[in-house]
């Protein structure tokens, strides 16, 4: 399948909603705190998303009936919001996508509700390390598995940890979710080269113990297959002859 090349123009346009969807992640921070229901975030993402001229993309694609994706503790990813309060000691993963004059931004962030743990706080701190090593080797002539071998040699071979297989990164632009698919666990030196203008996400999924998920009946909520806990983080990237540039970056956010 071919893989677009976005043209200077479009390229300011996923800068545009990748910049948004990354300022919903600013915007909700304050928000997330005990007592408070995911459904209150989801509506204060959506009316932000409106109010600055966007879709929020979840919003009835495949059916999702959201506007945005909460994923607590062993929700590995694609968590409904619903009337479940938020509880000190919870982590919780806000996944935000915007349509911004037909271009898609995607970027996700892990928040702690009050106090955690220490093991809940470093399966955060190393999830962040590893999306950035992967980001770390986008450049134009480098190959795709090069980004989810940097992964998971950090997030499996240092740490012990699950990396999920059965989610992927994926190519964005007009469309959502389009080739290519970006594996978190790639071999180095395999896969597609990458081109000047192409953008795709890098958004790991990282596993306390197994990276075995099912999906609840739902048929969206995936989880843990031991129940374990499960961080993520997203940005949406653009491939660049020198390297890349995170269209999803804001101010204060972690980066390596
Ligand atoms: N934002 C998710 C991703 O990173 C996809 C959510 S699709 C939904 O690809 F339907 F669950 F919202
Ligand atoms: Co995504
Ligand atoms: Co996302």
């Amino acid at each position: 399948m071919a893989i677009h090349i976005h043209s200077k123009r479009e390229v300011e346009k996923m800068w545009a909603s990748g910049r948004l969807a990354g300022q919903v992640l600013e915007f909700i921070e304050p928000h997330v705190k005990p007592g408070v229901t995911t459904d209150e975030l989801d509506r204060r993402c959506h009316d932000f998303i409106i109010e600055h001229g966007a879709i929020p993309a979840p919003l009835n694609y495949k059916g999702f009936p959201r506007s945005i994706c909460t994923s607590i503790n062993e929700v590995v990813c694609h968590g409904i919001p619903g009337d479940r309060t938020l509880k000190d000691g919870d982590i919780i993963n806000i996944d935000i996508t915007t349509i911004l004059d037909g271009h898609h931004g995607d970027t996700s962030e892990m928040f702690v509700v009050g106090e955690t743990t220490d093991k809940a706080r470093k399966l955060i701190d190393v999830t962040r390390r590893s999306m950035w090593l992967g980001i770390k080797e986008v450049a134009a002539g480098k190959r795709i598995g090069d980004i989810g071998a940097a992964i998971a040699t950090f997030a499996r071979g240092e740490h012990g940890y699950g990396v999920v297989e059965a989610f992927c990164g994926h190519g964005i632009g007009r469309v959502f979710h389009t080739a290519p698919q970006i594996s978190h666990v790639g071999r180095r030196g395999t896969g597609m080269r990458m081109k000047a203008g192409m953008t795709f996400t890098i958004e790991p999924m990282i596993n306390e113990g197994t990276h075995e998920c099912h999906v609840l009946d739902d048929g969206w909520t995936a989880v843990t297959r031991d129940g374990g806990l499960s961080a993520q983080t997203e940005h949406t990237l653009l491939v660049t002859d020198h390297g890349y540039e995170v269209l999803t970056m804001r101010d204060n956010a972690f980066s390596l």
